[in-house]
């Protein structure tokens, strides 16, 4: 389609291979089969859960929202259910909703946390610049409630659950964005990008969110065993690691996989982190994302 090959593809973004969905496979079909997967993982049944929020900048509607959609194929009665968008910070600003509202209402026992991307469809294949960089894929968590209060009980030896959450946006829409979308062209805009800035950014506002999160909880860069990173691009991801001095060996990287999957990266990175033996239960965690808006952030969990 367009004047590339894979030589170039995998020394400029460490990819090999990625998975695009069938014509008639939607966004919530990838959703749902990462939902189920969750669901058995957890040794929960659909009835327990009580949110359901799926993050996508590519839902199968404009409305009603992906994670009701979800829920109606989940045949998932008791749930309350809505979508979040922030593009591929999308997971990680779920997760931090998912968190607050669990930690607010003690009716939620258990929230399915979905990210999901049927990116291919915005993608324009006729620019090579971008077109070789995307993926579709869903990747889904379940976060339960703990039986004490956090605040004022929480255990000597706190088990597990989010330790900390960190948010931001600087409203630069001009780096990465859609040619259109409802409002504007009503069709949904295909994807424009300026690679050099988006890298450059993506490298500061990475290493800068570690950075913070470390330092708000008191922790050393060798206290953390993991860190998930958005799956853009293994340049990105090796730039972090030297910016801030530490070994690459302690990310989870499996962008050569999946290519970049948007909101789907995280979840999907950390499910291969788990059943490839390397994320273990009581390991620190963080999670970190950077997306179009400018959107970042970063989850620190205990596994
Ligand atoms: N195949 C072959 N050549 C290409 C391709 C391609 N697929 N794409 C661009 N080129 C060419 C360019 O035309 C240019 O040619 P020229 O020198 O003759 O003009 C040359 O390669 C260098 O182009 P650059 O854009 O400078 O290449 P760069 O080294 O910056 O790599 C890339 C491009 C991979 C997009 C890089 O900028 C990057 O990784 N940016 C990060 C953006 C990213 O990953 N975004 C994902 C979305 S952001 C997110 O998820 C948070």
């Amino acid at each position: 389609m367009v004047d590339t090959n894979d030589e170039w593809i995998r020394q400029r973004t460490g990819i090999a291979q990625r998975h695009i969905a069938s014509e008639r496979e939607l966004t919530s079909d990838l959703a749902v089969k990462a939902a189920e997967n969750a669901i058995t993982n957890a040794n929960i049944s659909v009835g327990d859960i009580d949110l359901i929020i799926v993050a996508t900048t590519t839902p199968d509607k404009t409305f009603p929202s992906c994670a009701t959609i979800v829920q109606n194929k989940l045949v998932c009665k008791n749930a309350f259910a809505f979508d979040v968008q922030a593009a591929c910070s999308g997971f990680v600003y779920a997760m931090t909703v998912a968190d607050s509202l669990i930690k607010s209402n003690e009716k939620i026992k258990h929230a399915l946390v979905i990210g999901a991307e049927t990116i291919s469809r915005i993608v324009n294949w006729e620019d090579r610049a971008t077109c070789v960089l995307f993926g579709d894929g869903a990747g889904a968590v379940i976060m339960g409630s703990t039986a004490y209060n956090i605040k004022t009980e929480v255990p000597e030896n706190f088990i597990k659950g989010i330790v900390s959450t960190n948010l931001h946006s600087d409203g630069n829409t001009d780096i990465l964005y859609t040619s259109g979308g409802v409002s504007s062209t009503i069709d949904s805009g295909k994807i424009c990008m300026n690679g050099r800035e988006m890298f450059k950014h993506a490298v500061d506002k990475l290493a800068s969110v570690i950075e913070e999160t470390l330092e708000h909880n008191h922790l050393k860069i060798s206290e953390v065993d993991w860190f998930i990173p958005h799956q853009a691009n293994i340049r990105i991801i090796e730039s972090v690691t030297k910016k801030l001095d530490f070994p690459i060996e302690k990310v989870i990287n499996v962008v050569e996989k999946h290519a970049n999957t948007s909101t789907a990266s995280i979840p999907l990175a950390l499910d291969c982190g788990v059943q490839e033996l390397k994320v273990k239960h009581g390991n620190t965690v963080m999670l970190i994302a950077i997306g179009a808006g400018l959107t970042w952030g970063s989850i620190l969990l205990r596994y």
